[in-house]
């Protein structure tokens, strides 16, 4: 493992900072490794988003996700992560995440949905999730939709090397509230690479300047949740993932999975 690095990590560790454990941060083998699951991670989004469509069922986006992850050589992580009982998360309007797919759902006209995929490949693990606007879409939608893209935007240019985990969340929390909108707070994005989903926590509604030290070699996922209207969210009782917001007021969700480097953010999911 690269000294300077380790040797950045033990002069802010003793400033009293907190720091990631040598664990996550991946080697460049691991990267090459990691970044090839995130190849087939963006073709799988390219596939949904060419083939999308109005009158389509969210079962239909789980099939064009199986069929394609499978033909690819690779494995859909969330089939049966902790007990998810399909291989995408479809999130419909209110629904802030983890939607599951439906034969019964129907994509309608002016709904917004978010596909979040999620793929191993030869062990390594990528996630990325995006927005799509079905037919005609309310200005209100497409506004939402828009601020939650500059939100990613922002929070991936916030984090830089030897910053912390603390300056994204600030960025997109600030944005977020500048239009009106409010922060899931509940849920977050991750570190991913060996696993699914690793440490650190990265929440989106941070303070600028602290939680987890940055370094070079760290991978992890950038996902704000926007609600056009209060932040609190709720469980669906009956099967025990998809989240709603708590007004039923309509939310949204981007995610990119990035790569700390010393040049900047790299972002792995484009
Ligand atoms: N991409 C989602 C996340 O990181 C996947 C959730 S796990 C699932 O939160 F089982 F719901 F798919
Ligand atoms: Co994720």
């Amino acid at each position: 493992m690269n000294e300077y690095i380790k040797n950045m990590i033990e002069k802010y560790r003793l400033e009293g900072h907190s720091v990631p454990d040598m664990s996550l941060i991946k080697t460049p083998k691991q990267i090459e490794k990691i970044k090839a699951a995130c190849k087939i991670n963006t073709a799988v989004l390219d596939y949904v988003e060419a083939n999308i469509k109005m009158g389509m069922s969210t079962q239909d986006i789980d099939d064009l996700v199986s069929s394609f992850t499978k033909e690819s050589g690779a494995i859909c992580a969330q089939l049966g992560y902790q007990g998810f009982p399909k291989s995408v998360c479809t999130s419909v309007n209110e629904e802030v995440c983890h939607g599951i797919p439906s034969r019964l759902k129907k994509l309608n006209d002016g709904d917004i949905i978010n596909v979040d995929v999620s793929t191993i490949l030869d062990g390594y693990y990528a996630d990325a999730s995006r927005m799509f606007e079905i037919g005609n879409v309310s200005e209100e939608r497409k506004r939402l939709v828009r601020v939650t893209k500059e939100c990613l935007q922002l929070g991936i240019n916030a984090a830089q090397a030897w910053g912390n985990i603390g300056d994204i969340g600030a960025v997109i929390s600030q944005h977020a509230r500048k239009n009106g909108y409010s922060v899931v707070t509940q849920l977050g994005g991750h570190g991913i690479g060996l696993e699914f989903h690793e440490e650190p926590f990265v929440s989106h509604v941070g303070i600028k300047g602290t939680g987890m030290l940055l370094v070079p070699g760290m991978i992890f996922t950038i996902e704000p949740m926007i609600n056009v209207g209060v932040s609190d969210v709720v469980l669906d009782k009956y099967n025990g993932w998809t989240i709603y917001t708590r007004d039923g007021k309509d939310s949204a969700q981007v995610e990119h999975q990035i790569l700390i480097t010393e040049e900047g953010p790299e972002i792995l999911t484009y």
